[in-house]
């Protein structure tokens, strides 16, 4: 089996490439340049799965490229997971995150209907297409109100794939995806710079972490569990949309308190708002909020209903919200000796 992954220099292109070339999968992955030449996370797979992949250099925004590539190819599975993915940063750069995640996924979907018909592809959607949603928790039924750029961009790669699956008879699997973090997640996203800062705060470091929205609340689980969802959606008959996450809600806060607990460090909150502080057992401030950190519109009240995925798929999350944290903080000290 030949799969192309786009994104594999990210979180989840490092677990689904262990995944695939544990089933013996021949896998080729896209990268963009950079000035570095350096492949992200492919960088940190064990030497013996990052030698076996095939990089090709390409950006999404390439329509040319896609078509060479799915032409000469002809994958069996695509995982098209490239995109721009921080949601902070499409409200300041909406433009640049509509032609990667909205022209992009066209390009590729434009690229298996003219020259690899035979493709399954894995289309990766999101919770955040929810927005704020007025039922809980979220199934594939739920009304879609998205509340950021990057929100707005992935719903219209949805129904662009949903529109192609329909249109053309494509094999295409949307995977409305729940927050999921591991121990190679971008630092700018919250779970990772918290558990990169009390590792540091452990090391002395660092002294304190600035967060924003404090109440903010996700459906968190741990990355490998989701890439293993996205492999099963592309082994049935026929592509379908569905929802994985853990069905649990925890908060910005919880998540903070639980990874300092990590180190030894039991936090007490005081002060509201932006004035909001944490301090450990010694009275050392360890928490800041800051406001640059808040986003011009939240997206709350997310809860996932994976039941479709647990039926079918018999997809199951493995590791619980305190295993995630674990591993984060333990990876995080590890990494600074
Ligand atoms: P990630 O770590 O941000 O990885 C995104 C990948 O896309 C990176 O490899 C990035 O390359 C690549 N990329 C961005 N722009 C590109 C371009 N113009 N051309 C080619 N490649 C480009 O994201 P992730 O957490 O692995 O998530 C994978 C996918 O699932 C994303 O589409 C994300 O929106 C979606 N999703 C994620 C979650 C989650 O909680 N993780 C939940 C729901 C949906 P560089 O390394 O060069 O930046
Ligand atoms: N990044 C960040 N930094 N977020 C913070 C901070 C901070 O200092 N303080 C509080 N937050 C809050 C955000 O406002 C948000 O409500 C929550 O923490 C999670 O933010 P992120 O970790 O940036 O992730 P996200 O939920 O916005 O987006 C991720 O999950 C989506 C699935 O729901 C990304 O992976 C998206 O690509 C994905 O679609």
């Amino acid at each position: 089996m030949k799969a192309i992954i786009t994104g594999i220099s990210g979180q989840d292109g490092y677990f689904l490439s262990k995944l695939l070339n544990g089933k013996d999968y021949e896998i080729v992955g896209i990268v963009r340049r950079n000035s570095s030449m350096t492949t992200g996370t492919v960088e940190q797979l064990p030497a013996k799965i990052r030698d076996s992949i095939r990089i090709e250099y390409g950006d999404l925004t390439d329509a040319g490229f896609f078509a060479k590539l799915l032409e000469r190819e002809k994958p069996d599975e695509l995982y098209h997971l490239a995109a721009q993915s921080f949601v902070g940063y499409s409200f300041q750069n909406p433009a640049s995150t509509y032609d990667v995640n909205i022209s992009g996924t066209l390009n590729v979907v434009n690229a298996i209907k003219e020259y690899s018909q035979k493709t399954k592809m894995y289309f990766a959607a999101t919770s955040e297409m929810f927005g704020q949603p007025e039922t809980t928790p979220q199934n594939e039924e739920t009304v879609l109100k998205p509340r950021s750029p990057y929100a707005v961009s992935k719903l219209a790669g949805y129904w662009t794939t949903k529109t192609y699956r329909e249109a053309y008879n494509m094999y295409i699997a949307n995977g409305i995806l729940f927050n999921h973090e591991s121990e190679v997640r971008g630092p700018e996203f919250v779970t990772r710079k918290i558990t990169m800062s009390v590792a540091r705060i452990k090391a002395g470091t660092q002294d304190y972490v600035e967060l924003g929205n404090l109440d903010a609340r996700k459906d968190w689980g741990y990355a490998a569990d989701y890439v293993n969802g996205m492999w099963k959606m592309l082994q049935m008959d026929n592509g379908d949309d569905f929802v994985l996450g853990t069905g649990e809600l925890h908060t910005v806060r919880e998540f903070a308190e639980e990874s300092f607990k990590q180190i030894g460090m039991d936090i007490t909150w005081s002060g509201e708002g932006v004035d909001e502080i944490g301090t450990n057992q010694s009275g050392k401030v360890v928490v800041k909020v800051n406001k640059k950190f808040f986003r011009p519109l939240e997206s709350d009240n997310y809860l996932a209903d994976p039941a479709k995925a647990k039926r079918i798929l018999k997809w199951n999350p493995s590791i619980s919200f305190k295993q995630l944290i674990k591993i984060m903080v333990e990876s995080d000290l590890k990494s600074l000796g």
